[in-house]
């Protein structure tokens, strides 16, 4: 039987059981602990603070939920960060654990030790306090895959600095919008990076973009690729020579559980990103519980492999914070999935004999076109669990990763959560949850959610509505940074303020199972990354030829979303091929490339109401090839009429 036929066959199956093996094995097999935290969520989670991690002081107290939705959770405890991921297993005696095998393009690998880290972390928290960074300062980081990002944020966490660190996918000029937002004083990056055997600079865009920031008083510099890069007198300085100056001892500040943490700015529905706020003792229970009951995790015989990118909230909580936390050892890789060959991940996981793999699933898809020979080069028995996040995952893709990847031994646990949660929220527990492909199952415990109808708010038991967060838990966020009030307006306005509004559109079945549909807002997922039509659409709009331009998610068979742009040229412009480049260029110039549209389809007008409001609504309706919704309020039907035919060609066209 063919590998196709197989799968469809197993299409049939309706839910997948954890394996009795498993289940033997698992830290929590039980289903009664459901039932134990949704009696005291508060209590439940207190526990968890408590039992899993060091506290200085311990807290007395779950939830304050005095001030509504300015939630506090543990606000008597003191810890450090740093100290819970580092100090605390080090002086268990277990510094010579390896924490990272980190594995750089061109082949080259470094462990680093637990001790090796508290090491590091410890100077250049020394560091850090030398260029004048104290607690409450914020501190910007942007560097690609490699252990310093690590040591960077941790060192943060130890003096009580605020992390806020960007993507390196993101370009200079967004590195600098969020660096201004938050009034950063000083900036951690690195020469230059490394993609697919070629370096780009990186040094010199951020100092062209950097230059005339008031805040901002040092950037600090790795160096990784060895290329030349500019460095100011007076402002500049190396990493590696403050690392060596500084004073190898650092106690970690303790710190309150509701000081912030980090800062992580994630896409809105206007143009100006949000600034998502993460405090100490919440955030650290969230990912550290999350972390260690979702995966399964067994410090002394796992190697976990979560490759998403530091500069996520994926990369925050399932690469750094959850893992260190819970003392496990980790792969950490620097590349693509296809270089230097298109078998690099199973290589990985292979060489490392990595127990748990954390993925998302446009990366399963690339690899489902690639096709199932190249991880059958591979040897991959290691593996016993897998996960997925980012975006829903299409029950083919489950069922790949299930049968080729997990050679159908391993549970899949697919995690729904956001920047904003921290932590995952709803997930199967692989030794007690029953599975269904492309369904994130039901909530952790101690989180509440529900399907709510758009318009009245009734609670849906069995159908489509809006996704909500009925009860507070200890990773939420606390704030927007320095916008309070459209913190209120974006997540608990619509059905008050003790109803936490995710912005996805979900179903529940008739198991009480939730299944994400996607956005009910205007961010669109184009491979598990969140970004906002509005941005898109500034971007866009600063090209001097560009009138106006309206941009939408289209569904994408490889990257789940990918972005359309509906542009409008000033007058007695023509449109060319090499305008659609420009326009692309403008994108990844201002936002990065990852945001860049696949599609610009040109339009003498957009639909516009009488008002003047954009209906993207419509666009989203013709670029998916469904019947067009109410074109009443439009100011001229003849508009869409016209964009119709120009999406149906592009459609020929591309076959
Ligand atoms: O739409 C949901 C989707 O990703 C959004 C959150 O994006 P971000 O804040 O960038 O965090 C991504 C990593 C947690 C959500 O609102 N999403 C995330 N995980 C899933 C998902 N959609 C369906 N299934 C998932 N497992």
């Amino acid at each position: 039987m063919g590998l196709e036929q197989e799968l469809n066959e197993l299409l049939e199956v309706e839910k997948f059981e954890p394996s009795a093996e498993f289940r033997a094995g698992a830290l929590l097999s039980d289903p009664s602990v459901y039932a134990e935290a949704s009696a005291d969520p508060e209590a439940w989670w207190l526990r968890q603070a408590t039992e899993l991690l060091d506290w200085v002081q311990e807290p007395s107290q779950g939830l304050d939920a005095s001030n509504p939705p300015f939630y506090k959770w543990f606000a008597d405890g003191r810890l450090n960060a740093s100290a819970n991921c580092l100090d605390r297993h080090v002086e268990a005696g277990l510094g010579d654990r390896v924490a990272y095998h980190w594995r750089g393009e061109e082949g080259e690998e470094r462990d680093v030790t637990y001790a090796q880290l508290l090491a590091d972390v410890k100077r250049f928290a020394n560091a850090l306090k030398g260029i004048g960074i104290g607690k409450g300062d914020v501190v910007g980081i942007y560097l690609p895959m490699i252990p310093e990002v690590v040591v960077a944020m941790l060192a943060c966490a130890r003096i009580g600095a605020v992390h806020n660190v960007v993507f390196g996918g993101f370009s200079a000029e967004a590195v600098r919008e969020r660096m201004e937002f938050s009034e950063a004083k000083a900036l951690i990056t690195v020469d230059g990076a490394r993609r697919k055997g070629k370096t780009a600079p990186i040094k010199a865009p951020v100092d062209e973009q950097m230059g005339d920031l008031a805040s901002l008083e040092t950037i600090v510099v790795v160096r990784h690729t060895g290329i030349d890069c500019p460095m100011q007198e007076g402002r500049d300085r190396f990493y590696d020579e403050l690392l060596e100056a500084a004073d190898p001892e650092c106690p970690p500040e303790p710190l309150d559980a509701e000081d912030p943490l980090f800062i992580l700015y994630t896409s809105g529905s206007t143009a100006k990103p949000k600034g998502i706020l993460h405090t100490t003792g919440g955030y650290m229970t969230g990912v550290t519980a999350t972390h260690r009951y979702v995966f399964d995790i067994k410090p002394e015989s796992d190697v976990y492999w979560c490759a998403a990118d530091v500069g996520w909230v994926t990369g925050h909580s399932y690469i750094v914070y959850g893992p260190l936390s819970n003392g496990v050892t980790s792969v950490m890789w620097e590349g693509a999935p296809d270089y230097p060959h298109k078998g690099v991940w199973w290589e990985n996981v292979a060489r490392y004999k990595a127990t748990i793999l954390y993925a998302a699933p446009t990366a399963i898809r690339t690899f489902i076109k690639w096709g199932a020979e190249i991880p059958a080069e591979h040897d991959l028995s290691s593996l016993r669990l897998l996960g997925s996040v980012g975006e829903p995952i299409n029950p083919k893709a489950w069922l790949w990763y299930h049968k080729v990847i997990g050679g159908e031994r391993c549970p899949i646990v697919d995690t729904w959560w956001q920047t904003e949660t921290g932590a995952i929220m709803i997930t199967p527990l692989p030794g007690i949850t029953a599975t269904k492909p492309g369904s994130a199952t039901t909530p952790f415990p101690g989180v509440g959610a529900e399907v709510m109808g758009e318009s009245d708010g009734e609670l849906i038991e069995n159908g489509k509505g809006l996704l909500v967060l009925t009860r507070p838990w200890p990773s939420m966020l606390r704030t927007l940074y320095r916008e309070e009030e459209r913190f209120v307006e974006t997540y608990f306005s619509k059905f008050g303020r003790e109803t936490y509004l995710v912005g996805d559109a979900a179903r529940r079945d008739e198991d009480g199972y939730f299944w994400v549909i996607g956005r009910s807002d205007d961010a669109v997922n184009v491979s598990g990354h969140l970004l906002s039509t509005a941005e898109v659409e500034s971007a866009i709009v600063h090209h001097e030829k560009v009138a106006e331009a309206a941009v939408i998610g289209q569904s994408d068979e490889d990257t789940g979303q990918a972005i359309c742009a509906f542009v409008t040229l000033v007058a007695d412009v023509e449109p060319s091929d090499e305008l659609v480049e420009e326009v692309r260029a403008e994108v990844a110039e201002h936002i990065g490339k990852l945001a860049r549209p696949k599609r610009v389809i040109w339009a003498d007008d957009l639909p516009k109401t009488r008002s003047g409001k954009i209906m993207r609504r419509l666009l989203r309706d013709i670029a998916e090839g469904r019947a067009m919704g109410d074109v009443t309020t439009l100011r001229d039907p003849a508009v869409m009429e016209e964009l119709e035919r120009k999406v149906a060609a592009r459609r020929d066209e591309e076959g």
